[in-house]
Formats: structure tokens, C-alpha cells, sequence
């Protein structure tokens, strides 16, 4: 006779707190709860249909970070978690609903952040949080992080460990909003909130300058520790009106449309003009400027590759591309995906990678190398001749991705090949005149004979010697076309 015996098939706590913890660089942790105010925002802007304030959603939202040696707290003004998301599913561990948030632009997709950064940071924390329904409180103490013995071979199906309690409390926040404190952080935390033991919070500043600059520059306010944090630059250079010069000119390469759900928008150009010889021989403006070139890609307006210089964003592709290096230093590329359905993004799990295994990033890396290699050619043409090209550059402004999108699809933009959802602007880049008859003229001369010529033509005995030797050469040339000895 056989008999039906109930076996434990649950997951335990220890797999959530010790485990999946692991994954995750806390950095990456605390900016998931960043994501999560970010949504916040998103739900509310859609809630409350605001409409955009000039370019500027986000302004008047806020999120503040307080990361110590005794704890952490973020706090912001998001709107706070609706009371039946909490009771249903916000502190379970994996989401329940994936159709949940299907019409706006979030980045929440596992249902498992929240939880992961608190278990990462801590044995002992609090979420307080306000929705518009008011405010209530779900604790999650040390005890529950703790697994009931195993040993016991009754299972008994009466108890639920995996419940928590909210409780409705009085003391409203200023506004609403969610507050998460964690407390009795784990070994190694700690240490890394203090400034003078660890270098966490200074990385951690600049991530977040990096992953939510473009958010941060539609006026969300993140602050660290009581110091706000500013975006890095996203610009590039560009003119006001694309092909109006009806011939050659230094304008961004640009793409965009929609393929499927998938809105994609990439610009790729020159951030500041090309760098001359002298400057590539300056070793400290080299190692500053390094950081503004390369690629960036951004998923539901964050950035999840920032000036990235390696083969996943198209760099050193066996004869498309060169491989990166200083010569390229003023190239810069941003692009964007933005998506309703969040899964269909090109994102890694972590949300801080490129799932390179996508098929729209696959698709989009092709226009991505096209569009790099117009602007690595360019460079090299102008090698030794960048002065050259000053004046092309003279009448281009810094301008956000956005805006040059938008200045581009006034102009004509050419269907893509592939997908005629897609299309793009290849601009005319100027070629050097004649270049092939240019020879570079090299000599050395007596320190005091240049001195001499130097005073003569630019009264300053010290000024610049390749100026010496044009000006040297430009007047022998006036004479000699005059046929003058
Ligand atoms: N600061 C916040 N403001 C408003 N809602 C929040 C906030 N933090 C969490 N939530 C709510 O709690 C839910 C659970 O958050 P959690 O980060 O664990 O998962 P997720 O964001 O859904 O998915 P992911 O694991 O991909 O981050 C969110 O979906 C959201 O509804
Ligand atoms: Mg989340």
C-alpha cells in the first residue's frame, strides 16, 4: 500500500540572504532601490498625467541617500508603494505580475531588487512608505532572515516564514514617498560607507553621475550623503539645421525609429573638435579627455554602458572598425532604447550590462560600426592636418542626443536597409583638398637664427617655431609666385 507523504520543495531564506546577495556589487545594489524611486516617478507622471515641464519630468522628485558606518537609509518622494503592491507582492521575493507596468517606460522587472540590496546591506531594516492612501510600515527583522531548523521531519504547513506584517502608522511623511532604513549592516558594509577607510562612496557618486545622467539632467535630485550629484555630459556637437551646406560639412551621424516595441534613437559625432598633435602629446589632457569618448547605451533612460571603448559597442571589428585609441579621442556616440515591455530591452539581468546576445542591439551595432567608422576615417584623413578642420567645427554646438535626434529628422533622413522602421542621417564629412600633393616641409635650424626670425616677424623671440617656419615659408611663396628673387 502506498502512501502520499508531503516532502519540503520550498526555497529557504539562506539562498535569498547568503546567495543571491553574492551577485551583486553593492554598488550596483543601492542603485537598484534608485531605479526603483526612478519608476516611482514614471508610475506617478502617468498617475497624475503631468504634463512634461520643458524637457524637465523629473524636476521637483528627489531621492536622499544617508550611507554611514551605523546604517543606511534612502528616502524619496516617488510617490510612494500602493498599499495593495505591498500587500500582494513588492517584498515578495520574484515578481507574480509581468504585465504590471506594461504601458510606461520602467526598468522593474524581476521583482526582486528591493529585497536583494536590503539583504545585501543588512540583518535589520524598515520600509516606511506613503502612497496617497497613506502611511504603514513593513519591518523586516533579523529573525526572519533565518531559516526555521531542518531537522525536523514533520513538515508543518500551518506556518507561512515567509510572511510579514504591514502596519498602518500615524506619522505621515512630508510627502508622499518610501523611506527604507537597513541597520545591523553585514561584515564589510560598514567600512564601506566610511570615506576615510574605503573609496565606495566616491565610486559610488560617480556611478550614479554616469547611470542617471540623463535623468539627473531632467531634474531629478539624487543626493549622497547631503551633496548633490551632478550628470555627466551626454553632448555632442552638432549645427542647428542638418545639410545646409549642401556640400561637406562635420555634422553626427544619426538613427532612429521603432522596431517592434522598441524605440531606438543613436547618435554618433565629434564632442569637441580633433585633438592636434600637440594636445595627443600632452599626457594629462589625454588621460582627462579619455573618459568622454566611446559609446554610450542607454536602456529606459539609464545608462547601462557609459563610453564604452571595447567590440561590444563596435570598436575593433576586423575590417570595419579600428580598435579604440587616443587618436580617437573626440568621437563619442549615445545609444538609446527605450521600451514600454522592459524585457525586450538589450539589458543584462544586473540591469548594468548589454545583454550582447539581443537581436535590436545586434541590428542596431551594425549602424552603430557604420556610423563610428565615418567619424575614425575622418580622423585619420585629418591626421597631422587638424588645425585644418577648425573652422568645419566653428559653427557646431554642444547639444543633448535628443535634440540633435530632433534636428535630424527635420532635415532628410534615408529608410534603413533592412528595416524601413529605422532610418538614419550619414553625413558628408570633408575630405582634405588635394591632400595627396601635401608634403610636409622638416628642418632644423640654429636656435638663435629662429629667435631672430621670430622677433622679426612676431616680435617674440619664444613664439611658436611651426608658426616661424609657415610664416618663413608663406612670404618666400608670395615672393615666388610674384617672381621675386
Ligand atoms: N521607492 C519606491 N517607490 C515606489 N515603489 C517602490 C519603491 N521601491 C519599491 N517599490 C515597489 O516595490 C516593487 C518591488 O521592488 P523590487 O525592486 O524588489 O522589484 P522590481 O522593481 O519590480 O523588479 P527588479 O527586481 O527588476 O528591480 C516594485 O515593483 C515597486 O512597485
Ligand atoms: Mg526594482
Amino acid at each position: 500500500m502506498s502512501t502520499n507523504k508531503p516532502i519540503k520543495a520550498g526555497p529557504t531564506k539562506a539562498f535569498f540572504v547568503r546567495m543571491l546577495t553574492r551577485d551583486i556589487d553593492l554598488a550596483d545594489a543601492i542603485l537598484d532601490l534608485l531605479d526603483n524611486c526612478v519608476d516611482g516617478v514614471v508610475r506617478e507622471l502617468k498617475r497624475l498625467k503631468t504634463p512634461s515641464k520643458n524637457g524637465s519630468p523629473y524636476k521637483g522628485y528627489w531621492a536622499k541617500i544617508q550611507a554611514t558606518p551605523d546604517g543606511f537609509e534612502i528616502w524619496d518622494n516617488c510617490g510612494g508603494i500602493p498599499q495593495d503592491i505591498a500587500e500582494k507582492s513588492a517584498f515578495m521575493l520574484g515578481r507574480t505580475d509581468f504585465t504590471r507596468d506594461s504601458d510606461i517606460e520602467t526598468v522593474g522587472m524581476y521583482g526582486i531588487g528591493m529585497k536583494r540590496a536590503i539583504f545585501k546591506m543588512g540583518r535589520h531594516s524598515v520600509v516606511v512608505s506613503q502612497p496617497d492612501s497613506g502611511p504603514y510600515k513593513v519591518e523586516i527583522p533579523p529573525e526572519w532572515l533565518d531559516d526555521e531548523p531542518s531537522d525536523s521531519d514533520q513538515v508543518d504547513n500551518s506556518k507561512n516564514p515567509w510572511q510579514l506584517e504591514l502596519v498602518r502608522v500615524g506619522k505621515r511623511l512630508p510627502d508622499n514617498g518610501t523611506k527604507i532604513t537597513v541597520t545591523q549592516l553585514n561584515y564589510g558594509i560598514g567600512r564601506q560607507f566610511d570615506n576615510d577607510k574605503s573609496p565606495f562612496l566616491a565610486d559610488l557618486e560617480k556611478e550614479i553621475s554616469r547611470h542617471y545622467a540623463l535623468i539627473l539632467e531632467r531634474g531629478f535630485a539624487v543626493t549622497l550623503n547631503g551633496t548633490r550629484i551632478k550628470p555627466v555630459s551626454l553632448k555632442l556637437l552638432a549645427p542647428e539645421t542638418f545639410g545646409a551646406t549642401r556640400g561637406p560639412a562635420v555634422e553626427p551621424y544619426v538613427l532612429t525609429g521603432k522596431v517592434g516595441d522598441i524605440q531606438v534613437d543613436l547618435v554618433v559625432g565629434f564632442y569637441r573638435p580633433l585633438a592636434t598633435e600637440a594636445e595627443l602629446e600632452d599626457e594629462e589632457l589625454v588621460a582627462s579627455s579619455r573618459e568622454n569618448a566611446g559609446w554610450t547605451v542607454i536602456c529606459n533612460n539609464r545608462v547601462v554602458l557609459f563610453n564604452d571603448k571595447t567590440s561590444k559597442t563596435g570598436w575593433g571589428t576586423k575590417g570595419v572598425t579600428p580598435g579604440y585609441h587616443n587618436q580617437f579621442i573626440s568621437i563619442a556616440g549615445v545609444v538609446s532604447f527605450r521600451s514600454t515591455n522592459s524585457m525586450n530591452l538589450p539589458l543584462n539581468t544586473t540591469k548594468r550590462g548589454i545583454d550582447t546576445s539581443s537581436e535590436i542591439y545586434h541590428l542596431v551595432l551594425n549602424y552603430m560600426r557604420e556610423g563610428l567608422k565615418k567619424f575614425t576615417s575622418f580622423t585619420n584623413r585629418w591626421k597631422k592636418n587638424e588645425e585644418a578642420t577648425q573652422e568645419a567645427f566653428s559653427t557646431l554646438q554642444s547639444r543633448r542626443p535628443a535634440e540633435i535626434v530632433k534636428l535630424a529628422k527635420a532635415g532628410t533622413l534615408t529608410k534603413g536597409r533592412t528595416h524601413k522602421e529605422l532610418s538614419y542621417y550619414s553625413p558628408d564629412l570633408p575630405t582634405p583638398e588635394e591632400k595627396q600633393k601635401q608634403r610636409r616641409i622638416c628642418f632644423a635650424a640654429d636656435q638663435k637664427d629662429i629667435e631672430l626670425v621670430a622677433e622679426h616677424y612676431f616680435d617674440d623671440r619664444e613664439h611658436d617655431r611651426s608658426d616661424v617656419g609657415r610664416r618663413c615659408f608663406d612670404e618666400s611663396l608670395k615672393r615666388a609666385k610674384r617672381g621675386l628673387q
